[in-house]
C-alpha cells in the first residue's frame, strides 16, 4: 500500500526534511510512499509572481489569494483528501492519523501570512487539520508532523507490525500513555550520584507479571500525566 502526498507550499524546498531520513527516510526509497510538493509561486500570474494580498475589512498581515492557491491545487491530478493546515482545525491524534495512513492520495495546503482567502477552502471541501493549540508561522512543520504521524503507520514500515498497537495511543494500551521502556545495564549507576536499577519483575521472565505491571504502569502514568486521557 503507497501514500501520495501533495503539497501545496511556497517553500517546497522544505520537503522532505526529517522524512527522507530513518524510517522514513528508506519507506520513501522503497516507495511505500511519495511526496510532490507544489510551489504555488509558480501559478502567479504577473511578473512579480504575487500570491498574496492586503486583507478585505483592514488589518494585519497579508492573505494568500484564492485563485493562484486554486490554479496550483488544479494542477494535482489525483487530489484525494484535501487538508488545509491550520490552527482552527481538527486536533490530529493518533486515530486520525491511522484514519489518514489509509488514503492513496492526500494533498495538503500550506498557508504563510494571515492565512488563506476563505473562498478557496470553500470552493474545494478542504478540511483544516491542526496539530496542537499554538500558532505556528506556517503550515509547513505541521503537515511534515501530519505525513510523519501517517507514515510510520504504513505496512512494513516500523519493522515490528506490534509496535504500532503497543505504544501510547495504541489499541493495545487502551488509549493510555505507554509504559516505561529499561535496557542494559541492569544497575546503573548516573552523574548524579544515585544508582538505578532496572524493575525486578521485568528481569524475571514470568511474561503474565510483566504484562500485568505493564498495563498497571501505564494506567499511573497517564493518570499522572494525562489525566484527560482516562475521562474519555
Ligand atoms: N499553521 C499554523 N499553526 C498551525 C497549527 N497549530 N496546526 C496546523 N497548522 C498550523
Amino acid at each position: 500500500m503507497a501514500i501520495k502526498f501533495n503539497i501545496l507550499t511556497l517553500f517546497p524546498e522544505m520537503f522532505p526534511s526529517m522524512l527522507g531520513q530513518s524510517l522514513a527516510g528508506r519507506a520513501l526509497e522503497r516507495r511505500d510512499w511519495a511526496y510532490k510538493a507544489i510551489n504555488i509561486r509558480d501559478f502567479a500570474q504577473d511578473i512579480h509572481k504575487t500570491v498574496d494580498d492586503t486583507p478585505y475589512g483592514g488589518g494585519a498581515g497579508m492573505v494568500m489569494r484564492p485563485d493562484i492557491i486554486e490554479a496550483a491545487l488544479l494542477s494535482v491530478p489525483k487530489q484525494g483528501r484535501k487538508i488545509y493546515l491550520s490552527p482552527r482545525g481538527k486536533v490530529l491524534n493518533q486515530a486520525l492519523a491511522k484514519e489518514l495512513s489509509t488514503e492513496d492520495n492526500i494533498t495538503l495546503l500550506c498557508g504563510r501570512y494571515e492565512g488563506v482567502d476563505q473562498r478557496v477552502l470553500e470552493a474545494h471541501e478542504f478540511e483544516e487539520i491542526s496539530i496542537g493549540d499554538y500558532v505556528l508561522s506556517g503550515g509547513e512543520p505541521a503537515a511534515l508532523i501530519l505525513m510523519d504521524a501517517c507514515i510510520r503507520l504504513l505496512p512494513g514500515v516500523m519493522g515490528n507490525e506490534e509496535t504500532a498497537d503497543n505504544e501510547s495511543f495504541g489499541t493495545n494500551t487502551g488509549g493510555l500513555l505507554e509504559y516505561p521502556h529499561y535496557t542494559r545495564p541492569a544497575e546503573w549507576d548516573s552523574a548524579t550520584g544515585k544508582t538505578y536499577e532496572v524493575p525486578e519483575v521485568l528481569k524475571n521472565g514470568n511474561h503474565a507479571k510483566i504484562e500485568e505491571w505493564r498495563k498497571d504502569q501505564s494506567l499511573k502514568i497517564t493518570k499522572a500525566l494525562r489525566p484527560d486521557l482516562l475521562e474519555k
